[in-house]
């Protein structure tokens, strides 16, 4: 049961996600559950009572009985309510501290949005501390994401990473190990759901929820016009009727139905080029934009940014999990000292 390895210092690494929060623990991939959580609200006094966090919570999602409430605490890429965030990611630190007796107060490194504000970072950092960390590392998304992918960000040439999560797409030029340009915007995921949603009510006249409109993402979105048709079946609500409708929807609709949310994101992606100084720019033109994050699994999207930017697009080989895997080797560098690109609070 004693190992020997049991008193070596914990290193923990966090990509505390909108949809998804991953912890790499001394190198492994340790922890992959939804940042959701359920709570309930005890009558007759203000306290929230957490019911499941993770995997558990997320099947609630839209199924709670009254009293009780799954909500996505980190849902639009800023911290909606700190308390709850606060007991998620504790509930998270210790599920993965508690595999070890009498180990040492951990470092941790967390991932947070370049949009995050100071209070929020606080926020994170004091919520780390208080789960028992020794000491707390912020890193700005971007910078992980491409360390993840593995950009050498290291070297004096512009590298742009584009991480298209639940809640926010974060855009991000690095240059040096620092981040030359970065924007973040409300539109990613959980967008491209709901405009999924919007059509199937319009066009259908059937109303689904966020699960399936997410599995018409995944099985049937698409970005860009393609020859092959892809078409599958699902079952809403009829809107006249009440009853479960069935429907068809094909990758044709929903190109239509996602364009929206996908001229937003091609805007922020041109904003960012045009604010690039030139030199940088010129790299980008030769070396391209690295997509991370799940909307890069989205069909069809490096062909439109790439039709609609002229640059090469690349895909990272596992957009899911890059941000952790580079938030990972962002701690291995700063335990050897060879990195000093530590978010500032
Ligand atoms: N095959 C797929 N096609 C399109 N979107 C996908 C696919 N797989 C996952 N996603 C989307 O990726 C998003 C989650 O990505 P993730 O990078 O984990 O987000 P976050 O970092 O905000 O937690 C969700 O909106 C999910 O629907
Ligand atoms: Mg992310």
């Amino acid at each position: 049961m004693f190992k020997i390895g049991l008193f070596k210092p914990k290193c923990l690494s966090i990509d505390l996600g909108t949809v998804n929060t991953l912890i790499y623990l001394n190198g492994e991939l340790v922890l992959d559950e939804p940042s959701v959580v359920a709570i309930r609200n005890e009558p007759g006094s203000l306290e929230k009572i957490v019911v499941a966090v993770g995997k558990e919570a997320k099947n609630m999602l839209g199924r709670t009985p009254g009293a009780i409430q799954a909500i996505r605490p980190m849902k639009d890429g800023v911290i909606a309510d700190f308390s709850i965030t606060k007991k998620m990611l504790q509930y998270f630190i210790r599920q993965v501290m508690k595999q070890g007796f009498f180990s040492p107060s951990p470092s941790i490194l967390i991932c947070v949005p370049c949009g995050a504000t100071q209070v929020e970072r606080r926020a994170i950092k004091e919520s780390a501390v208080e789960a028992g960390a020794k000491e707390v590392f912020l890193i700005d998304e971007p910078i992980a994401a491409a360390l993840g992918a593995g950009m050498d960000i290291g070297e004096s040439a512009g590298n742009m990473v584009v991480d298209i999560g639940g809640g926010t797409t974060e855009i991000g030029i690095m240059s040096l190990n620092g981040i030359v340009y970065a924007n973040s915007v409300r539109v990613a995921g959980d967008a491209f759901n709901e405009s999924i949603t919007k059509y199937v009510r319009r066009e259908h006249q059937v109303i689904i929820g966020e699960v399936t409109a997410e599995k018409i993402k995944e099985e049937v979105g698409s970005a860009y016009k393609s020859s092959a048709i892809k078409k599958a079946k699902y079952i809403g609500r009829g809107v006249a009727s009440g009853l479960p409708t069935e429907f068809i929807m094909t990758n044709t609709q929903t190109l239509d139905a996602l364009r929206e949310p996908l001229t937003a994101i091609i805007a922020a992606i041109r904003v960012a080029l045009e604010q690039t100084p030139p030199e940088l720019s010129s790299d980008i033109a030769e070396s391209g934009v690295m997509l991370t994050g799940g909307g890069a699994l989205l069909e069809g999207l490096s062909e439109l940014i790439k039709t609609k930017t002229n640059l090469d697009v690349h895909i990272a080989d596992n957009p899911l999990i890059c941000v952790a895997h580079g938030a990972n080797m962002a701690l291995e560098m700063i335990n050897k000292q060879q990195m000093a690109f530590v978010s500032a609070e």
